[in-house]
């Protein structure tokens, strides 16, 4: 049975590109009218939404930094203008200072704490409202690995991906009495522009290691992990609360020799 989304109105923080472009097609393709958000690069918002709109959607681009509260602040109160409501809140967006710990800085800390793990708080604090007008709603964000395991140059994305699911558990229940259903999806690797800035990716032979030791035998895509999303957006996802959802093609699950 294909998930349906009609007339759902739908907002993914980072949809320009990666996963969060796969995110807003496939829930477009499944009905839904999309706010696009970027921050740095509006051509590819563009691209998502000019997608969205040949798909017979509304597609409407925002940029908007979920890194300041001002950004947020802005961003709802544009979905509340262009939309009225809400019904799907999926926080992808993410950034990183990606150094060994004995080279972080507090501004990298500050600066990842604040895109990855603060702006799914305050985006739901944002989001509350316009899904009470719309009778309930469902919030994802979206997890990585590297919040329970030790991936090289990560620590403060790991510390932030590890803060971003806590809050997700706690949105769960305390948003739960609202109609509204919060999940974390975590992906194992997924090729991306996000690759680029880790110097341990750039070995040109590991995406097919990564294939060869993934149990599902291919590489994750970002359409896998949109596919996730939209299942924990439907009504038969309505009793999954909280969860952490790994999305890795068994990846993680055999022991790997180095
Ligand atoms: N790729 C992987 O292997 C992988 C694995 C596990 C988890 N993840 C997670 O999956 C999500 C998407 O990752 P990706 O690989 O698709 O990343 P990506 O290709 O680097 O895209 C990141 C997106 O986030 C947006 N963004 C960054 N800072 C922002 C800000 N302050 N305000 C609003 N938008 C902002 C970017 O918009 P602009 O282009 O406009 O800056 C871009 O659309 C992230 O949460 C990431 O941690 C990825």
């Amino acid at each position: 049975m294909s998930i349906q989304f009609e007339g759902k109105i739908v907002l993914v923080t980072g949809s320009g590109r990666g996963i969060g472009r796969a995110i807003a097609l496939n829930l477009a393709q499944a009905g839904a009218d999309v706010v696009v958000n970027f921050f740095r690069n509006r051509g590819p918002a563009e691209e998502t939404a000019a997608d969205i709109l040949a798909l017979g959607r509304r597609a409407e681009v925002v940029r908007a930094d979920v890194g300041s509260i001002e950004g947020i602040e802005f961003l709802f109160a544009e979905v509340q203008r262009l939309f009225g409501g809400l019904d799907i809140l999926v926080c992808n967006a993410a950034s990183g200072y990606n150094r060994p710990v004995m080279e972080q800085r507090p501004k990298g800390w500050d600066w990842t704490m604040n895109i990855n793990a603060r702006a799914l708080l305050f985006c739901a604090q944002k989001a509350v409202p316009l899904m009470e007008l719309r009778g309930g709603g469902s919030i994802v964000s979206i997890s990585s690995p590297g919040s329970s395991r030790v991936l090289p140059e990560y620590v403060v994305v790991g510390a932030s991906k590890a803060a971003l699911e806590a809050v997700t558990r706690y949105l769960a229940v305390e948003l739960a009495p609202k109609n509204i259903v919060v999940n974390a999806v975590s992906p194992g690797v997924v090729e991306t522009g996000a690759l680029q800035h880790f110097e341990a990716m750039q070995d040109p032979g590991l995406m097919e290691r990564i294939a060869a030791r993934t149990p599902a035998g291919r590489m994750l895509t970002p359409e896998d992990v949109a596919q996730v999303v939209a299942f924990l957006c439907s009504p038969e996802a309505s009793m999954i609360r909280g969860q952490i959802i790994t999305v890795d093609g068994g990846y993680s699950l055999p022991f790997h020799e180095p």
